[in-house]
């Protein structure tokens, strides 16, 4: 970083204006007694402001004569800080070129040799009719849309020599462009469109129904658990007694096991219900048990069944792709009308549907029922009434 140095030539005074003292009173009024201090750097900001955009000495010395400090201490801060100007800049833009290496690597030199050609050949100069200067600057944390500068408080992104010169032409011209990417990029997207994250299925909503299920699968585990602990000390066989679906209680009772609820609840007596920290202890467990993901090693479960489909409407279980008419057909004879139905088994309600289809074991599965009724449960619809044919 250069010497920062108080220009040669100051005003005589400085004072706040009306406005701005009253602002700087309500500024300082936010810190604590003996701590009024703190508000130094936006009073230094509110009288660069003031100044036409530099701060001059007899500026830093009023507020530090405001906030009862030491001129050095002043005087410390606003030669540190490059955001504060030593020396009168343009009156239409002060162009503040980052030379950081990101920027440096993405072209700063040149817009460097812009300024140079365009405001001045030093930096801090004045241009001959006093409208325009520039410096340059350290990293101003647009890295990703280097190269840039600042003007003001606002930021001029992507830039080519060609684009700072039009940048300077607005200004002055009194009529600077937006702020931001000067190429159209949305925030540091990627020049050509996004590059990740591109599956479809991210945004048409078609993965929230394995979430939930996922979801529900937890809650289920862990109400079983919860009524297993209250089941009386003679329930044996567990499952018989408590009517807990025999495809979850393993996992119930080792999420039991896991969160060390099976000694304290011999200890207690079986048939004491969960306190509230014991059940957010099982919940933890239970959501760390993978759920059983093959329907082959899953004990049968009957899914959700309907006499009749919901308000008269059946949708059109057709549209899954490898389900034909007929087959169709059979679902409505066994109460299955809609695509949520399938959407919501589990291997459980796979592994009890295949033991019904004779010839049907591992169909399921393979043609990815269950993700294309997750799909077409969201109102998605496929190009062909055939269905189609979902990715491997
Ligand atoms: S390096 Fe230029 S903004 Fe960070």
């Amino acid at each position: 970083m250069a010497v920062r140095r108080l220009h040669p030539e100051q005003p005589a005074h400085f004072s706040f204006s009306a406005d701005n003292r009253a602002w700087a009173e309500q500024q300082i009024a936010k810190y604590p007694a003996g701590k009024q201090a703190s508000a130094i750097l936006p009073l230094l900001w509110r009288a660069q402001e003031q100044s036409g955009g530099w701060l001059p000495e007899p500026a830093i010395r009023a507020v530090c004569d405001q906030l009862g400090m030491a001129y050095i201490r002043g005087l410390e801060i606003a030669t540190f800080y490059t955001m504060f100007q030593l020396a009168p800049v343009g009156r239409k833009a002060h162009v503040q070129v980052c030379g950081t290496t990101p920027c440096m690597l993405r072209g700063a030199r040149a817009l460097v040799e812009v300024c140079q050609r365009r405001i001045a050949e030093h930096a801090h100069d004045l241009n001959g009719d006093g409208s325009l200067s520039w410096e340059e600057v350290e990293c101003l944390g647009n890295c990703a849309n280097a190269p840039m500068v600042q003007i003001d408080k606002d930021t001029f992104e992507d830039l080519t020599p060609a684009l700072l010169e039009r940048v300077i032409d607005g200004f002055v011209m009194g009529t600077p462009p937006p702020a931001g990417s000067q190429i159209g990029r949305t925030a540091s997207c990627p020049e050509d469109g996004p590059t990740t994250l591109l599956e479809s299925s991210l945004y048409d909503g078609s993965t929230v129904g394995a979430w939930r299920k996922r979801f529900e699968e937890t809650e289920a585990v862990a109400a079983a658990a919860v009524t297993v602990a209250a089941a009386p000390a003679a329930a044996t066989p567990v499952a018989d007694a408590v009517r807990v679906p025999p495809a979850i209680l393993p996992a119930a009772l080792a999420a039991m096991a896991n969160a060390g609820l099976v000694k304290e609840l011999e200890a207690r007596g079986t048939g004491t219900p969960l306190s509230p920290d014991d059940l957010q202890r099982l919940k933890l467990e239970v959501s760390r048990i993978q759920p059983v993901q093959n329907s082959a090693d899953a004990a049968p479960l009957k899914p959700e069944l309907l006499t009749e489909p919901r308000d008269g409407k059946p949708d059109d279980l057709g549209l899954i792709w490898g389900v034909a008419d007929k087959l169709a057909d059979k679902l409505n004879a066994m109460g299955i009308w809609h695509f949520d139905q399938i959407a919501k088994w589990t291997p459980a309600h796979v592994a009890w549907f295949e033991a019904e289809m004779a010839g049907f074991k591992g169909r399921v599965t393979r043609d990815k029922w269950i993700e294309q009724c997750e799909k077409l449960a969201t109102g998605w619809r496929p190009t062909s009434d055939a269905g189609e044919r979902p990715k491997e």
